[in-house]
């Protein structure tokens, strides 16, 4: 069985799945129970100075029949006092001296800041977590994104914290930025031991059309807030990955945001975080969802035969290029099981109307001027399966199945995303050339044109 056991920046955790500092982590009551659920690390919903937060605080853009596809909350930090998250912290620590206990905090003069770190270094706690991330309510007072947004003040921020503690700091970061290396580096500069990412986005999650109050609504009116959950994985594993492939970067990570599954969690390892954190899915779910994904992690190092974890942190990243790196030769088409298609033609819609018009109807002729063997072989098929209705066999219906002119398919892969039937498209290789081609190696080379493209508006 492969060792699901990490070391995050001298953090020691039963496995990569820790809690993200949220609701799930208010209390030292859900995080121990957390704990005997099988996670292997928390971070303590974020401590500060006393806040009073709303009611409501939370919406969220559902999919068709798949709730939460997105969550929005404008909630703050913890509402909870500091002496009794503290007095917890400590608590949970000596219960699970295995697990990874690490305090999340926002504060704001460098005397705040020097306080709290020695009343968590009394906690026994593993880390902290400094939140310049929170995108609502804490930055309009100069804290959470307002300081992820500013690389010089987040720079001066951790090196304050760095001189006042002897534990690991880990500089939670906002994805509300253009560039995430430029606060990455600012957060190493200033003597980060790791980063995390990401924190919430900044969002409105609808508008009520009868009251026409954004959501959630508080009396009427409502605030943007921070979007996390399934719907915002793609930013997060960018943002993730362009930190693990920048040379000079080199800082564990911790990677946050739409983790429900293991899959999901071995794709963050891959692209090079060292630990993962959930939120939305847990609030969704519930602590038992961890079971499955210890065990799906472990059987998938298992299966590719991975004795830890370790193996597996960054093994996507060399993958990860600039799209002027990747091969122009590289083509794939569009296949069609005729077995398995059930005829419901939204191949053909979506590629005539939103793709190159190259999925025709089973009767229907190439375009003009394409050619197109497979044309043939659709008329031939449909003429077969209507001899056999003609003569008598009630079993069969027409022939309804569209035919790809795969010599005008691009590979786009469109008609595959919208097949309703499983492994019913498959897109196939067709190299164009055996020899690799990439943008960049035109441009080198002065080929950099594209025929019919730009080169003839010159
Ligand atoms: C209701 C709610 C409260 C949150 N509170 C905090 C917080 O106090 N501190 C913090 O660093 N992040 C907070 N977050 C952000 C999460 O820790 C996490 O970064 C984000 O939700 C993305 O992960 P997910 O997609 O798994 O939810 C909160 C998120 C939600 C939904
Ligand atoms: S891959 Fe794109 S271009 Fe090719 S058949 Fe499908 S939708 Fe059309
Ligand atoms: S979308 Fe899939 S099932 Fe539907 S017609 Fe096209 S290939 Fe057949």
């Amino acid at each position: 069985m492969a060792d699901l056991s990490i070391d995050f920046a001298g953090i020691k955790s039963p496995n990569p799945f820790w809690l993200a500092s949220a609701p799930p982590t208010n209390s030292g009551e859900q995080v121990m129970r957390a704990f005997d659920a099988g996670w292997g690390g928390a971070v303590w919903k974020t401590l500060g100075q006393p806040i009073v937060n709303v009611s409501s605080r939370l919406g969220s853009v559902d999919l068709a029949d798949r709730r939460m596809m997105g969550l929005n909350n404008i909630e703050l930090i913890t509402d909870r006092s500091l002496a009794v998250n503290l007095k917890e912290i400590a608590e949970v620590k000596r219960r699970y001296p295995e697990h990874a206990v690490i305090v999340s905090l926002m504060f704001d003069t460098r005397e705040e800041w020097r306080d709290i770190l020695k009343r968590c270094e009394d906690t026994g706690c593993d880390g902290v977590e400094l939140n310049f991330g929170c995108p609502h309510g804490m930055c309009e007072r100069g804290m959470g994104s307002a300081v992820g947004q500013e690389p010089k003040v987040l720079k001066r921020l951790v090196s304050w914290v760095k001189e006042d503690t002897r534990l690991p700091v880990i500089v939670k970061l906002t994805p509300n930025v253009s560039e995430i290396l430029e606060p990455g580096m600012a957060a190493k500069e200033g003597g980060a031991t790791a980063v995390s990412l990401i924190n919430t986005i900044k969002s409105i999650v609808g508008v009520d059309l009868d009251s026409l109050s954004p959501l959630p609504s508080v009396a009427g009116s409502s605030s943007h807030g921070g979007y996390c959950g399934p719907a915002v994985k793609p930013i997060a594993l960018r943002m993730v990955a362009e930190l693990a492939r920048a040379r000079d970067f080199g800082l564990p990570i911790s990677g946050i945001g739409g983790i429900g599954n293991w899959r999901d969690a071995a794709e963050f390892l891959a692209l090079g975080a060292k630990s993962v954190q959930v939120c939305t899915a847990v609030m969704h779910y519930g602590y038992r969802i961890v079971e499955d994904m210890i065990e799906g992690l472990s059987e998938f190092l298992d299966e590719k035969g991975m004795r830890s974890v370790d193996e597996l942190v960054g093994l996507a990243v060399p993958h990860f290029k600039e799209w002027g790196e990747l091969d122009l030769n590289y083509h794939v088409v569009a296949k069609i099981d005729t077995e398995s298609c059930i005829g419901c033609l939204r191949c053909h819609v979506s590629c005539w109307d939103g793709a190159h018009q190259c999925i025709h109807l089973p009767g229907q002729d190439p375009i003009e001027g394409h050619r197109a063997p497979m044309a043939e072989e659709a008329k031939r098929i449909a003429a077969q399966r209507q001899q056999k209705i003609d003569a008598g066999d009630t079993t069969l219906e027409p022939f309804r199945v569209p035919w790809v002119d795969e010599t005008e398919c691009v590979g786009c892969n469109l008609c595959w995303l919208v097949c309703p039937v499983e492994g019913c498209i498959s897109m196939v290789e067709q190299r164009r050339a055996p020899e690799v081609d990439t943008w960049d190696t035109r441009v080198r080379e002065g080929r950099d044109f594209v025929p019919g493209g730009l080169d003839e508006l010159r």
